[in-house]
């Protein structure tokens, strides 16, 4: 019920329409749709609201595939709240490996991420190269694949997808992502924000072409890579640097400036990444979206929301925003639990 989810599910339900898909979700943005004329968990056979760090492991049974998606999502929210991070995106994702194993599924999918590349200067990052995880973010998906590796066998196959950052239209849009960013600033005032001196690096990948590799992963078989498989996901082709985004989106969006901050604290994250294994791994499954294509459709989504809102980065479009937004109401915990649950189960005692 996140901003790769939807994706993700109409990918399924349209190469697997015999399939039965369970959502597993905690529901955090599950009202923060922005396009979609229908919900799109009505395409899964039943959505479960629940907590990844409680499951019951009685939810596993029968299941052939595990495709963990569930993340605190960026480093932003990360730094905000670490030890709820380690827990939901490494601790959690080992527990449910676990259970997952023991139920008898076949194939675990981890949505892993090139952020675990760090700061990284000269060539592009293969699989091989060495990780410099920067943020906590970045070291729970480095732990969660260290503590997997462990789990794959011959009837257990796991496959870690270090996605580049994600891009495109979603029907629950996040505008905390460099490219959604930029075309989000470029049709609210004109203006794209640079943070930075516009120099680090970074892949992208459209949120269509993430759900075509994780189709692909399900279905990996052993003799494709391996039991355990950490593999980059994305396309050589779509290594860029920030200022570059910032020109293509100003040059498909006529009238746009771009504002540069030349003396801001360089950013440390900075990573070109090789995807020649995901190429010659899954040849079927490599990304077909286009960077014009994907702008274009971000500027259409949001014209087609009537998107104006100049302060955005203080909106519901921006995922700490919603984090904070439901603290602030006393609806969620500090440790990010649903209060609502515990006052209902200390009234139910009470009235005992
Ligand atoms: N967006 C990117 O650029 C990107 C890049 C690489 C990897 N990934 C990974 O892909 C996955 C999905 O990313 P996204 O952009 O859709 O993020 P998102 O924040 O939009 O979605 C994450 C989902 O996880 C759910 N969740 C969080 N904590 C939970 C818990 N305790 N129990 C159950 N559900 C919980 C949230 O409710 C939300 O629906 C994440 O694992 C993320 O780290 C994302």
């Amino acid at each position: 019920m996140g901003y790769i989810g939807p994706e993700v599910v109409a990918n399924l339900r349209k190469n697997h329409p015999e399939a039965i898909l369970i959502g597993y979700d905690m529901g955090y943005f599950a009202s923060s749709l922005t396009h979609s004329a229908f919900l799109p968990e009505n395409q899964l056979d039943q959505q479960i609201f629940g907590d990844v760090r409680s499951l019951n492991p009685a939810i596993l049974i029968g299941i052939d595939k595990v495709i963990y998606l569930a993340a605190i999502s960026n480093d932003a929210m990360g730094n905000r709240y670490e030890e709820v991070t380690y827990d939901i995106n490494y601790k959690s994702a080992i527990k449910i490996a676990v259970e997952a194993k023991k139920a008898g599924a076949n194939s675990f999918v981890f949505a892993s991420s090139c952020s675990m590349y760090g700061k990284a200067d000269g060539e592009a990052k293969t699989e091989q190269s060495q990780l410099n995880p920067l943020t906590a973010y970045a070291k729970s998906k480095v732990y969660a694949e260290r503590d997997l590796e462990e789990l794959a066998n011959e009837d257990f196959t796991i496959t870690c997808l270090r996605f580049a950052t994600a891009c495109g239209m979603s029907s629950r849009l996040r505008l905390d992502l460099v490219l959604n960013d930029f075309v989000a600033g470029a049709v609210s005032s004109g203006k794209i924000k640079i943070l930075s001196d516009g120099s680090p690096w970074r892949p992208l990948i459209h949120i269509k072409d993430m759900a075509r590799a994780i189709n692909w992963a399900i279905q990996r078989q052993a003799t494709d890579g391996g039991q355990f498989l950490a593999i980059n996901a994305g396309s050589s082709r779509w290594n860029y640097q920030v200022i570059d985004l910032a020109k293509a989106v100003s040059l498909a969006i006529p009238g746009v400036k771009i504002d540069l901050n030349e003396n801001a604290t360089p950013d440390e994250r900075s990573y070109k990444v090789n995807f020649s294994l995901f190429e010659s791994l899954a040849p079927d499954a490599q990304p077909l979206c286009n960077l014009n294509d994907t702008i274009r459709e971000l500027y259409d989504g949001l014209i087609g929301m009537e998107f104006d809102n100049i302060n955005f980065h203080n909106s519901p479009f921006m995922r700490l925003r919603i984090l904070n937004g439901l603290q602030e109401k006393s609806l969620i915990n500090e440790d990010l639990e649903w209060t609502f649950k515990f006052s209902q189960i200390k009234e139910t005692e009470s009235t005992k």
